[in-house]
């Protein structure tokens, strides 16, 4: 790899890469991703490896330190994040003043970016300690912001955290919960949604990782940089991907025109219509994540006995797309969001719910980067260059 800031400097040219195609904004220790193989290492572990052996935690710590954590370190990680997890009653009226309309994810950028307000010491950004209790205050409190956005579109009532529960089972009771009737996680439900969350925790330099970084770079405080990610990563081309799967689903089965009409739809490439979940920047060939989701989306409705037209008709997409020369020439293979909006909505979260659910996945990413980032000597202010094609200089009329 060059250095094309000295270089491009010493040369008086400029280098033009819309949408970074080719251009390394940073050095990395996290992770690690060969496209062109598949491969997903984070700190040098195979996901394969982690998602069927590690949990999320284990996994955050790993990121976040750069090891995994001895049962003791893992024990007092867990702790910790356990009693970080109230969100402070005036917090809750602020959930008072949206409308119950409102997307989540809007209302998890909009209350990550409240926090800032709270722990104002968090603008110390070269404090150790700070930059330490604002990790685990972001690791508690952004599941129950989460869950809170889920209720309050229900109209139900928010409940307090159970910190006699683990991370996930405190969220699926937060979310399915209700103040009527004691609420018993299902095991199926926890594993799973504990894998999933593994399988988002970081990707390198994405849009919302880049954004949290490039945020970051300017010294604004880890709440700032974060909700700022949460808003990268809302679009559909990036962790909104998910939601639009299955509305992309639900409109070809509502419509009744078939998979493989829809596909030619894809390909004459009508205004508006992508096969959403399909292509990715980096893999050039089965995403691994996508695999191992795959493999949860059967397990998953096999244990809860849900039987889902969608999960067929994204199989019958995925064949038919796989066995097309458009996809195999551009090298478009399912991506992590393919498969899996179809387990969440096994698990009972709406559609809305879905990206919300890829950013708790990716906290931890956005968390090492930014520490990273902020711990790096190196580190400058992100500020691209651009090539101006306006005008040359004219003079008012006057
Ligand atoms: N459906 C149909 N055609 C596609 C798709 C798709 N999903 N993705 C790419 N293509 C085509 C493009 O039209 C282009 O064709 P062309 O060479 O004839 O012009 C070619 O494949 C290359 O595509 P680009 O858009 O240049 O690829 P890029 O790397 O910029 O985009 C992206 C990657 C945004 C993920 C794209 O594949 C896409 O829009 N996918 C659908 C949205 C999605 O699933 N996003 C989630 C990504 S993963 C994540 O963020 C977690």
């Amino acid at each position: 790899s060059i250095d094309v800031s000295t270089l491009t400097r010493a040369t008086g040219y400029t280098a033009l890469d819309q949408g970074f195609v080719n251009t390394a904004s940073t050095k990395s220790a996290i992770t690690y991703i060969d496209g062109d193989a598949g491969i997903l290492r984070y700190r040098g572990y195979p996901i394969e490896e982690l998602a069927k052996g590690s949990t999320y935690l284990e996994v955050a710590f790993l990121l976040i330190y750069g090891e995994l954590p001895t049962p003791d370190q893992l024990g007092e990680f867990d702790e910790k994040i356990r009693r970080h997890t109230l969100l402070h009653e005036d917090l809750k009226h602020f959930f008072d003043a949206l409308p119950h309309t409102a997307h989540p994810m809007s209302v998890l950028s909009s209350a990550v970016s409240a926090l800032s307000t709270y722990y104002e010491d968090s603008l110390n950004v070269h404090d150790p300690e700070q930059v330490e209790i604002s990790t685990i205050r972001l690791l508690a409190k952004l599941p129950v912001i989460a869950a809170y956005a889920h209720k309050k579109a229900l109209g139900q009532a928010f409940l307090y955290p159970d910190n006699s529960l683990s991370f996930v089972d405190n969220f699926l009771k937060l979310n399915f919960g209700t103040m009527a009737e004691p609420y018993v996680v299902n095991p199926v439900l926890s594993k799973a949604l504990d894998r999933l969350l593994i399988l988002h925790e970081d990707h390198e330099q994405n849009a919302s990782t880049s954004t949290v970084r490039l945020v970051g770079s300017t010294e604004a405080n880890i709440f700032s940089s974060i909700s700022a990610g949460i808003n990268a990563l809302y679009g559909p081309l990036h962790g909104g991907a998910n939601e639009a799967v299955l509305k992309m689903l639900a409109d070809i089965r509502d419509s009744g025109e078939g998979v493989a009409k829809f596909v030619e739809r894809v390909k004459k490439k009508e205004e508006g219509v992508r096969l959403m979940g399909f292509g990715h920047r980096v893999y050039k060939s089965y995403d691994p994540r996508a695999k191992l989701v795959k493999e949860s989306a059967d397990e998953v409705l096999e244990a809860l006995g849900v039987q889902d037209e969608l999960l067929d008709l994204a199989r019958e997409l995925e064949q038919i797309a796989l066995a097309d020369p458009y996809f195999i020439e551009r090298k478009l293979y399912p991506n992590v969001d393919f498969y899996t909006g179809v387990i969440y909505k096994a698990m009972g979260f709406p559609t809305r719910m879905f990206t919300v659910l890829f950013a708790i996945g990716r906290l931890p990413g956005w968390i090492a980067h930014w520490r990273e980032m902020n711990a790096d000597p190196a580190t400058k202010i992100g500020r691209p260059q651009q090539l101006y094609i306006g005008p040359p200089e004219r003079h008012l009329d006057r």
